[in-house]
C-alpha cells in the first residue's frame, strides 16, 4: 500500500520554490530583497505544509476512529471495474484492494470483477453482489450513462454506492442529492488533466511551435469518447493553447479507445499523411503515448525534437520517458488518492457517517523538472 502524495508534493513544491528565489540574486539589494522574499516563501510553505500535514493526520485519525467503530472483518465489499485490461484501472485497483486491507476488511470479504468493457456483463455482476448480499459496492461503470439504471437497482436494495474514475452526469449527481441517498462520486475534475497537457506545451521555450510558422499543428488521441475524461482532456488541452494567446491547427483527432496498439497504428497512419507537419501529439491516456511514441520512433522521428508527445496518468514507463526526454510531458492522475478516499467513502457509509456526493482530487502536472518526485511516489 503507497502513502498519499499530498506532503510529498508540498514538499517538493518548497524545494523547488527555495531554488528558484536563491538563484535569483545576483546584486546585494536584489539578493536581500531575494533572501527576503525567500524566507516570507519559506514560512508560507511551512504554513502550508502544516496545514497540509495536519489534514493528512486529522483524515488518518479519522479512518482510524471509523474502522474502530465498526468491525469491518465480516463487512463485503464488492468492486466492479469496466476492464481489467486497462493499464490505469489495474494500478487503481490493486492500491484499492490493499487499503480495504488495511482498513480491516478480509481479503476474502473483498471482491473485484472485470467488466470486460461490456455494460450488460456488469450489470449482471451487480445483480450477483446484490444478491449475494454485500455492504458497499465500489462502481467503475462501462458506461457512465448507465448510472442512473445502475443506481435505481442498488439503491432499491439497500447498498450504498461509490462510484470511480467515470463520472455518471450533473442530473444523476443531483438526484443523489435530492433524494439523500447513499451514493457519491470519486475522482478528478478531467478539465484540470486537459489544461495542465496544454500548459506544458505552452510553457515550452518554442510554446509547441517547432517549425516557427505562428501556429502549433497537432493531432488529437482520444479515450472512448463516452467518457468524460476523454471530452474534457480533448477540449481543455487545446484551449490551455488558446487561452495563452497562441494559434492551433489540428491535423488530426482519432479514438484510441485508452489503448496502446490503437494508438500506435493511429499515430503511424497519421504520420503517414502528415509527416513532420505534426509538432505535438495529445493523448488523452499514457497508455497511447507509448503506443504513440513506438510509431513515432518508427517513423525516424525524435521527441523532443521534432514533436512533442503529453500523455495523463503518469505510468511507470511514461515517467521514465518523461525523464530521459522521449515524452514531452504527463499528468499524475492519483490513483493512490482516489482508490483511499472511494475506501474511506465505503467505510463511512458501512459505519452510518455519510459521504458527500462529491469527493474530488488534484491532477499534478509532471514533467522532467519534477518526475523523480512523482516516480518516488510510485514506489
Ligand atoms: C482515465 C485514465 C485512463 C483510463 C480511463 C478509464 O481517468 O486516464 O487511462 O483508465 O480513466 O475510464
Amino acid at each position: 500500500m503507497k502513502k498519499a502524495l499530498s506532503v510529498l508534493t508540498v514538499s517538493a513544491m518548497a524545494v523547488s520554490m527555495l531554488a528558484g528565489c536563491g538563484s535569483s540574486s545576483s546584486a546585494p539589494a536584489a539578493s536581500t530583497a531575494a533572501a527576503q522574499e525567500t524566507t516570507a516563501a519559506a514560512a508560507t510553505t511551512e504554513a502550508a505544509k502544516e496545514e497540509t500535514t495536519a489534514a493528512a493526520a486529522a483524515t488518518t485519525a479519522a479512518n482510524a476512529a471509523a474502522a474502530q467503530d465498526v468491525d469491518l472483518s465480516d463487512k463485503k465489499v464488492g468492486v466492479c471495474i469496466y476492464q481489467f485490461s486497462d493499464n490505469f484501472m489495474t494500478l487503481f485497483r490493486g492500491e484499492l484492494q490493499s487499503y480495504l486491507e488495511s482498513l480491516g476488511f478480509k481479503p476474502e470479504n473483498i471482491e473485484i470483477v472485470d467488466g470486460a468493457n461490456d455494460q450488460a456483463t456488469q450489470t449482471n455482476q451487480i445483480q450477483n453482489f446484490i444478491t449475494s448480499g454485500v455492504d458497499v459496492l465500489i462502481i467503475n461503470p462501462v458506461n457512465s450513462s448507465s448510472a442512473a439504471t445502475i443506481t435505481d437497482m442498488v439503491q432499491q436494495a439497500g447498498i450504498p454506492l461509490v462510484y470511480i474514475n467515470r463520472e455518471p452526469d450533473k442530473d444523476e449527481e443531483k438526484r443523489w442529492e435530492d433524494n439523500n441517498w447513499d451514493v457519491t462520486y470519486v475522482g478528478c475534475d478531467a478539465r484540470q488533466s486537459g489544461t495542465f497537457q496544454g500548459e506544458i506545451i505552452a510553457e515550452l521555450p518554442d510554446k509547441g511551435d517547432i517549425n516557427g510558422d505562428g501556429k502549433v499543428s497537432y493531432i488529437m488521441i482520444e479515450g472512448d469518447p463516452e467518457n468524460i475524461d476523454a471530452q474534457y482532456r480533448t477540449e481543455y488541452s487545446v484551449k490551455a493553447l488558446t487561452d495563452a494567446g497562441i494559434k492551433v491547427e489540428e491535423l488530426d483527432d482519432q479514438v484510441g479507445n485508452w489503448d496502446q496498439a490503437q494508438a500506435q497504428s493511429l499515430v503511424a497512419n497519421s504520420l503517414a499523411q502528415h509527416g513532420k507537419d505534426i509538432e505535438v501529439v495529445f493523448c488523452n491516456n499514457d497508455a497511447m503515448a507509448l503506443g504513440a511514441k513506438q510509431a513515432i520512433e518508427a517513423a525516424g522521428e525524435t521527441i523532443g525534437k521534432d514533436v512533442y508527445l503529453v500523455g495523463v496518468d503518469a505510468l511507470q514507463e511514461a515517467c521514465e520517458n518523461v525523464k530521459d526526454g522521449s515524452q514531452t510531458g504527463t499528468v499524475f492522475n492519483d490513483h493512490i488518492s482516489q482508490s483511499h478516499s472511494a475506501a474511506d467513502a465505503a467505510v463511512n457509509y458501512i459505519k452510518g457517517a455519510g459521504n458527500p456526493h462529491y469527493i474530488g482530487c488534484d491532477y499534478v502536472k509532471v514533467t522532467k523538472d519534477n518526475v523523480d518526485d512523482i516516480l518516488a511516489s510510485l514506489g
